[in-house]
């Protein structure tokens, strides 16, 4: 085995988040339709889903749709509601999750998408409730300021003050550790409303690539370049190694 700092006993995530950006120009580069760009895409998640999981990361957050996207135009919009059908109702039949204790989770205001899918999350997320080890969570229909904000209004309805746990308790990421790893594809250098309150210690790792072309192999050099990283949360590098 080629000895990395993965394999001489560096960091490894816990929690990996991706923003899959740049579907639509790998689509475009090649004179192809938008959402041919998201089907390969979509292909391309499900891929690095599994290996992620078989590398051994215990949660998985992938950006799917913000509540923003939502003003694109009807036709890409239909087009990824087709492929959330799919991907869903084949998630619900397909995983054996007995076996794999694998929860499934979706960000976001689930209302603002058709009903059918929406009875199709519910189903999944119903048939998975009770496994806690690993997860695999859709953020769609998602905003991180908004999500912010209704747990804020959240906390106003109760009357009192809260600690961080309680709040946490109000976003849709409660019972998910934070991520410990952003990775952001489509060369763009921002986190665009994705898990704002959540992200306050995570490793940021940007990449060139259009998602449809972030490969299994990209995935590793991420993880490598996170097992480099010495993470403080807000510390000093004595009181780290004193650990
Ligand atoms: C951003 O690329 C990507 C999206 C808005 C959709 C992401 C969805 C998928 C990868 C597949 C479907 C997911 C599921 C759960 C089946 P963009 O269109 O903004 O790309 P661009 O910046 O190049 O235009």
């Amino acid at each position: 085995m080629r000895e990395n700092k993965i394999t001489q006993g560096g960091n490894f995530p816990q929690h990996i988040a991706i923003i899959m950006d740049g579907n639509g120009r790998w689509a475009k580069r090649r004179l192809k339709p938008r959402l041919e760009g998201h089907k390969q895409g979509a292909k391309r998640m499900g891929a690095l889903i599994k290996h992620a999981f078989e590398r051994g990361v215990k949660h998985v957050t992938l950006f799917a749709l913000s509540t923003e996207n939502l003003k694109r135009p009807q036709e890409e919009l239909d087009g990824l509601f087709d492929l959330f059908r799919d991907f869903f109702r084949k998630y619900q039949e397909k995983t054996n999750e007995k076996e794999e204790n694998i929860r499934f989770r979706v960000l976001g205001d689930v209302t603002l998408l058709p009903a059918d899918i929406q009875e199709s999350i519910a189903a999944v997320e119903r048939k998975t409730l009770g496994f806690h080890e690993r997860s695999v969570n859709f953020a769609v229909c998602y905003g991180g300021r908004s999500e912010i904000l209704r747990a804020v209004n959240q906390a106003v309805r109760r009357g009192k003050t809260l600690t961080e746990e309680e709040f946490g308790e109000l976003l849709y990421t409660r019972d998910v550790p934070d991520p410990d790893l952003i990775i952001r594809t489509g060369d763009e250098v921002r986190l665009s409303n994705f898990l704002l309150y959540q992200a306050a210690y995570a490793e940021l790792y940007f990449s060139k690539k259009m998602f449809p072309d972030f490969s299994n192999q990209d995935l590793e050099r991420a993880l490598e370049w996170y097992a480099t990283r010495t993470r403080r949360f807000g510390k000093t590098d004595e009181q780290i190694k004193k650990k």
